[in-house]
């Protein structure tokens, strides 16, 4: 087995995982394509896209009939609860909610939220978000008449400021709408200080972990926070939103609902017929990463283990790995002539950052970059990724920034071909 090594000292079984991915194997002019485009969609394995289609081929049909299919179905649904919880490291199956998207859960609970709000009432959302963890907060809040507070950015690297967090929360904060990491600047933010803070102010709390989810280990029970968004595209599944909440949240919450649905967790939230097909696929996805565990030195694929304690190991190596190509791509970037990167870039500070990088060039538009670099086989994102307040705030609209996004999947060669596309385009030594 081909490997690459991290500089965390460990092997990450790059090819055996690669075969995995159908979507890694494009070619053009000759050459495979090097995909970074995961923050905007991560590519699926053969496992997931079999997930996918077995349901429609074989276990197609709506919920609760009294016939085989129906049965099976309605296990198929039932297990894929259990699994996703097991991805959150949740203890309840029935707080998993599936949705179409983050963004369509997220404007239901915000809508349903914001009804136990009175004028008065202050929530407070940030500038590192995407619009999904801000307009329906603000939406929401406009409804109620609530204040809403904004969470100011460190100009130098564009990380949240805390204390300006501390100084907007109050005893009136009644919401703290944060994002785990940022799809833009690739920070993690410090969720879990900052969910204390809220709950010592007496406010409720609503995490992101959209960008967050393919890249390390979500705890909900560890981060003690209420509610947590996420979405199965991103972590190499379908289009299939994820959202979780404590149990006596969402029962005391009244969600927008039809008379007929049900009254019970997790149909409560679960609005009209759901893409079934979508969610097994999730539950298949959250299994791949479980089964990276038999590949890996020292895995738990050959133990008695958990799915949960699979994942604990999974994402502890996945972490420092994708450390290694954190370092690769900033040390590389660095090189580019006239380059500007946004975000966190002081080398004993790689911890605070997963390896999605946005930049832009003076005399150069995101746009004409990343057509530059697709022409070469590189794909990479351009425009404001909808982080639109961290756009604005930088001041990089309109365009926004090149955005570049390594998964697990991706190699320091791939890295080394985005860097040496951009050097040409610059007219470097390439
Ligand atoms: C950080 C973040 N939050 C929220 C979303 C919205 O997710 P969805 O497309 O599932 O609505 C995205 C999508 O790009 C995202 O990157």
């Amino acid at each position: 087995m081909v490997s690459d090594m991290s500089s965390a000292g460990s092997v990450w079984p790059l090819e055996a995982i690669r075969r995995q991915f159908s979507g890694l194997t494009r070619v053009q002019n000759g050459v495979p394509v090097a995909i970074f485009d995961g923050p905007a969609g991560s590519q699926v394995p053969e496992c997931v896209v079999d997930a996918v289609s077995q349901y429609l081929r074989r276990t197609n049909c709506n919920r609760g009939a009294a016939f085989a299919t129906a049965r099976e179905s309605d296990r198929l649904l039932t297990e894929a609860h259990e699994c996703v919880a097991d991805f959150l490291g949740a203890d309840d199956p029935d707080c998993v909610i599936f949705g179409p998207n983050m963004t369509s859960l997220t404007l239901q609970l915000s809508r349903a939220l914001g009804r136990t709000w009175k004028p008065g009432d202050e929530i407070i959302v940030t500038r590192l978000d995407h619009d999904a963890n801000v307009t329906p907060w603000v939406l929401a809040a406009r409804d109620a008449g609530v204040v809403v507070h904004q969470v100011d950015l460190h100009p130098d690297d564009w990380t949240l400021d805390c204390e300006d967090y501390a100084r907007k929360l109050s005893d009136k904060t009644r919401l703290v709408a944060l994002g785990m990491a940022s799809n833009a600047t690739g920070t993690i933010n410090p969720v879990q200080k900052m969910v204390r803070m809220a709950h010592d102010a007496g406010a409720l709390t609503f995490v992101d972990a959209v960008h967050y989810a393919p890249h390390g280990r979500i705890q909900v029970n560890e981060l003690q926070c209420d509610f947590l968004a996420c979405s199965a595209y991103k972590f190499f599944g379908p289009h299939e939103g994820i959202l979780w909440g404590r149990r006596e949240l969402l029962e005391s919450i009244r969600p927008y609902k039809l008379r007929p649905s049900p009254e019970v967790l997790p149909g409560l939230w679960m609005t009209g017929t759901q893409s079934h097909e979508a969610i097994a696929g999730t539950a298949a996805a959250v299994e791949y990463l479980a089964s990276l565990s038999a590949l890996l030195p020292g895995g738990a694929g050959t133990t008695e283990a958990t799915r949960s304690e699979k994942l604990d190991f999974v994402f502890a190596a996945l972490r420092g790995y994708e450390r290694s190509l954190t370092e690769v791509m900033l040390t590389g970037l660095q090189t580019v002539p006239g380059i500007r990167i946004h975000g966190i870039q002081a080398p004993d500070r790689l911890d605070e950052r997963v390896p999605t990088f946005s930049w832009t060039f003076a005399d150069c538009t995101p746009r004409q970059a990343a057509e530059f670099l697709a022409e070469e086989g590189v794909y990479v994102w351009n425009g404001n990724h909808y982080a639109l307040p961290f756009t604005e705030t930088a001041g990089l609209e309109p365009g926004g920034t090149i955005r570049a996004g390594a998964l697990h999947y991706n190699s320091v060669e791939e890295i080394h071909r985005l860097v040496r596309g951009l050097r040409k385009m610059r007219g470097s030594d390439f």
